[in-house]
């Protein structure tokens, strides 16, 4: 890098860096951001007088944005330096080493959020306030006092700032864009935006609606008189703050790279994003020795994981029609292998956010894959563009009946119910395993069956005989007598699988349950007033039963007829007695048949088991009671005979 190109790196980084944290609206990924951020430092390192005063590198955090008022942490909030590998991370500790060589070091995720630190005075929250640049952030206190995790008052009267990062979960991510999705609202990026976002909403009841997350990771101004870090943490986790879903004291450089291994390898089994792991030396004493560079503590790095963003290429949009009939346009884009799955398509949602995005077959756009958060593109690069780019315009035909499409704004549907994308994709939902459950049936099973003609609807399924499956292609007798078999078990089902394999509009697994354990298989004469009445069924869903239960009558008993489902019986919590939750044994002959006493006592809330233990609770014996008494007996389990049984129930 010359003079020249350093210049440059400056100006761009600093643009990444203005639509990063001003805008909340990145244009470039972090990885690029890092690199760039790498060269700017090594030039910076060889080339001390050349130093740009507006280099990034000279600051913390970014600009403050207006609408919040600012205000000044008690001490510095700092960021950390990154480490990419392990020949990084021994570079680290070998400086660390320096100062002290008796260190250990506390390990824990690095969340992927926005940093808050929350000041508490006299046992009370008394201000929140964003990172900013490190001194001097927005006082949010309204917004922060909306997140569940954030306790108001702690057992601590002393003044101490906690500081932490505000995540959103991945699934609740989700869950935010698709309401926004369906109310044509833009969509978050990624979960960090979100989170960012929505701690920054002038309006607090939003922020309290996304549900937010806050993980501490640290203590700023205090006089907590702890000399470790874990310890001081336990202490704030004490105090009613959420704990990481793992930590580790490491020891050696050794036992740090296998605690990596092993969060790198479950991250996406992790409820909110992560990005590395922070390694912090764990003595306090040690870290004041160590100290701070210009921007980052000595005591402490990011040991980053591979990158969840990378920068690809749309080579296709194609059309995919879903049980319902909505059309989702997906990108297939040029296959990038994003931490160790090669990513080919992503979903794009809809036509609005394909307009609204501006995204164009041939564009270099951000893909974003992380565990559950499915592929999507975040962010195309306009910069890139070079005239190859082609749009393309709302569908006005079913790519795959040909039928004419309505066009709704968020949603464009197919209205052809025997549309063959929507019976096939309706088959292939009716077997999967949050409805019935089916095993064998998958994709392309139930396409073989439909192309084959011999299964059209889901009422056609249970028709199939070995006789048939056998005259197709590739349908062997242990194959076909297996599928007929997992057809067989399904009768039976429970009812809350029943309702949701009905694919009816708005009603999922949750709100199946709610109407199983409401009505049973009544649900079908359920009223609007007596279905909204239940928790979590609104106007809309209510609506979609009645109408679904309209159309489809005879098909529901139909269907019903096929899987005999049976409504659960309900838990009746028992009243108190003095069997509740006994274990009993029953011996020798009595003057009733002994299963109609263990009945009797089962629906007391007993436990009947067959032989006499230490964990026995007590022991009912009849005539000729033989070695069963004698041991209750010897171990002094109590015993009682039939007389006194039925005397302690009268009581
Ligand atoms: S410690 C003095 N620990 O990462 C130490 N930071 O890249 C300062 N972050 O600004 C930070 N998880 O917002 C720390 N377990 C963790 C973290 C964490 C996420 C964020 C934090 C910080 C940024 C630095």
């Amino acid at each position: 890098m010359n003079y020249q190109e350093y210049e440059k790196a400056v100006i761009e980084l600093n643009n990444y860096a203005y639509h990063y944290y001003v805008l909340d609206n990145p244009i470039t990924t972090d990885e690029v951001y890092d690199k760039l951020y790498h060269h700017i430092i090594e030039y910076e390192e060889k080339n001390r007088e050349q130093i740009l005063e507006n280099s990034p590198t000279q600051r913390v955090g970014d600009v403050v944005s207006e609408g919040f008022n600012k205000a000044k942490h008690k001490s510095r909030m700092w960021s950390l330096e990154d480490v990419f590998n392990e020949d990084d991370l021994q570079k680290w500790l070998t400086r660390v080493y320096k100062f002290d060589d008796i260190v250990t070091f506390y390990c824990e995720p690095k969340y992927d959020g926005a940093s808050l630190n929350l000041l508490y005075e006299d046992g009370k929250l008394t201000q929140a306030i964003t990172r900013g640049d490190g001194v001097e952030g927005e006082d949010i206190t309204q917004n922060a006092k909306t997140i569940k995790t954030i306790p108001l008052s702690i057992e601590y009267k002393e003044a101490i700032e906690i500081r932490g990062e505000v995540v959103i979960f991945k699934a609740e991510f989700e869950r935010i864009n698709e309401d926004r999705v369906k109310n044509g609202e833009n969509l978050f990026a990624n979960p960090r935006n979100a989170a960012a976002g929505s701690l920054r909403q002038l309006d607090s009841s939003i922020t309290a609606n996304r549900n937010l997350v806050f993980l501490p990771y640290g203590i700023g101004e205090n006089t907590l008189d702890i000399s470790l870090l874990s310890k001081r943490m336990e202490f704030i986790y004490s105090l009613g703050f959420k704990m990481p879903p793992h930590r580790r004291l490491c020891e050696r450089f050794e036992d740090i790279e296998a605690v990596y291994e092993k969060m790198k390898d479950e991250r996406e089994s992790y409820e909110m994003m992560l990005d590395g792991m922070v390694v912090k030396v764990d003595q306090i004493e040690a870290q004041e020795n160590m100290g701070y560079t210009v921007k980052v503590p000595r005591w402490a790095v990011a040991y980053k994981f591979p990158a969840v963003e990378k920068i690809t290429t749309v080579r296709d949009i194609i059309l995919q029609v879903g049980r319902s009939g909505v059309i989702t346009p997906v990108a297939i884009v040029e296959p990038t292998n994003i931490d160790g799955v090669v990513v080919e398509r992503a979903t794009l949602h809809n036509f609005d956010e394909i307009q609204r995005k501006d995204i164009r077959i041939n564009d270099k756009v951000i893909i974003l894959r992380s565990g559950d958060v499915i592929p999507k593109i975040i962010k195309v690069l306009e910069l890139h563009r070079d005239g190859t780019q082609r749009e393309v315009s709302r569908p006005k035909e079913c790519p795959v009946c040909g039928s004419e499409l309505l066009d709704e704004g968020a949603l464009i549907k197919c209205q052809n119910l025997t549309c063959k994308a929507r019976v096939v994709n309706s088959i292939i939902y009716f077997a999967s395993k949050q409805c019935l459950n089916i095993d064998g049936l998958g994709d392309k099973i139930v396409k073989a069956l439909f192309e084959s003609g011999l299964v059209e609807s889901v009422e056609d399924i249970f028709s199939l005989t070995l006789e048939k499956l056998l005259a197709l292609d590739g349908f062997k007798e242990k194959k076909s007598q297996n599928l007929l078999d997992s057809i067989e078990n399904v009768k039976g089902c429970d009812c809350w699988r029943f309702i949701n394999s009905l694919g009816i509009e708005h009603i999922g697994e949750v709100a199946s349950k709610t109407l199983c354990s409401a009505f049973g298989l009544l649900f079908v004469d359920a009223t609007k007033e007596q279905l909204i009445a239940l928790e979590g069924i609104g106007e809309e869903m209510a609506e979609a039963v009645l109408e679904f239960v309209r159309v489809n009558h005879e098909h529901i008993l139909r269907l019903q007829s096929f899987l005999l489902p049976v409504v659960p019986a309900p838990k009746v919590e028992v009243l108190e007695n003095p069997f509740k939750g006994k274990s009993v044994v029953l011996t020798g002959s009595m003057s009733q048949p002994r299963d109609e006493i263990k009945k009797m006592l089962e629906a007391l809330g007993a436990k009947i088991v067959g032989s006499v233990s230490k964990k026995t609770d007590m022991v009912i014996y009849g005539d000729d009671a033989g070695s069963k008494y004698d041991k209750a007996v010897e171990l002094g389990v109590q015993t009682l005979d039939e007389d006194e049984m039925k005397e302690m129930l009268d009581v």
